[in-house]
């Protein structure tokens, strides 16, 4: 763990140079060592770039406040997706990184969806898992060239998965290359999560190579 920098995080160096890093952000009450593991098998050999969230709810880390369940601090969110993007800025200074593919789930994927609607520049695409709208009145920004995974759960009762189509139909008419897969199952990460990740990273570093 790296109290370096503007946030908490874990730094994993990979031995695959050529292949971009991934930001992981955990979900609620999750912390930075949490999705290691799932970043090595959907990225193996990738660095690994993973934050701790700033936002303390009941002792649990997030990445910004909600109201409710499902009900965001939208200012909060603005906020925190900016000093997110800054501090990407500052990791990717120091560590000598290329803008990184977010791997995020639940509350960590939200704020992966924040960044790219406020702050694209910050990542080259995302793997959002369980993933809703975070800004209802984004303002749409350029996201030609970027290229995002959502995943969502059939019988998610956190987040449905019409919800996660309305953010990759936001994103889609920014420009990004959207794929959205609904799996047949909840809110918890599954198998079949990490398959088509694998698959879909597989594809995008073939086609940025190509
Ligand atoms: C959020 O707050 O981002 C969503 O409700 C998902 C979660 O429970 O973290």
């Amino acid at each position: 763990m790296s109290h370096e920098l503007s946030h908490i995080h874990r730094f994993a160096p990979g031995n695959r140079r050529e292949a971009t890093p991934l930001l992981l952000l955990h979900g609620t009450g999750g912390d930075e060592n949490d999705l290691l593991p799932l970043g090595r098998a959907i990225a193996p050999g990738a660095t690994l770039l993973s934050v701790r969230g700033q936002v303390l709810e009941h002792g649990m880390p997030r990445f910004f406040r909600r109201l409710a369940e499902g009900v965001f601090d939208e200012d909060d969110v603005k906020r925190r997706a900016n000093e997110l993007a800054d501090f990407i800025i500052e990791a990717r200074k120091r560590y000598d990184l290329p803008a990184p593919i977010a791997l995020g789930y639940s509350n960590g994927a939200n704020i992966a969806a924040a960044m790219m609607l406020r702050r694209p520049e910050a990542l080259a695409g995302g793997i959002l898992l369980r993933a809703m709208v975070p800004l209802k009145d984004a303002t749409p920004p350029d996201l030609h060239g970027k290229s995002v995974l959502i995943v969502s759960g059939q019988s998610d009762p956190i987040i449905p998965p019409i919800n996660s189509a309305a953010l990759a139909t936001m994103l889609t008419k920014a420009g990004a290359d959207v794929q959205q897969k609904v799996l047949p199952v909840g809110h918890q990460l599954s198998q079949a999560d990490l398959t088509v990740a694998k698959a879909w990273l597989q594809d995008v570093e073939t086609a940025t190579v190509t």
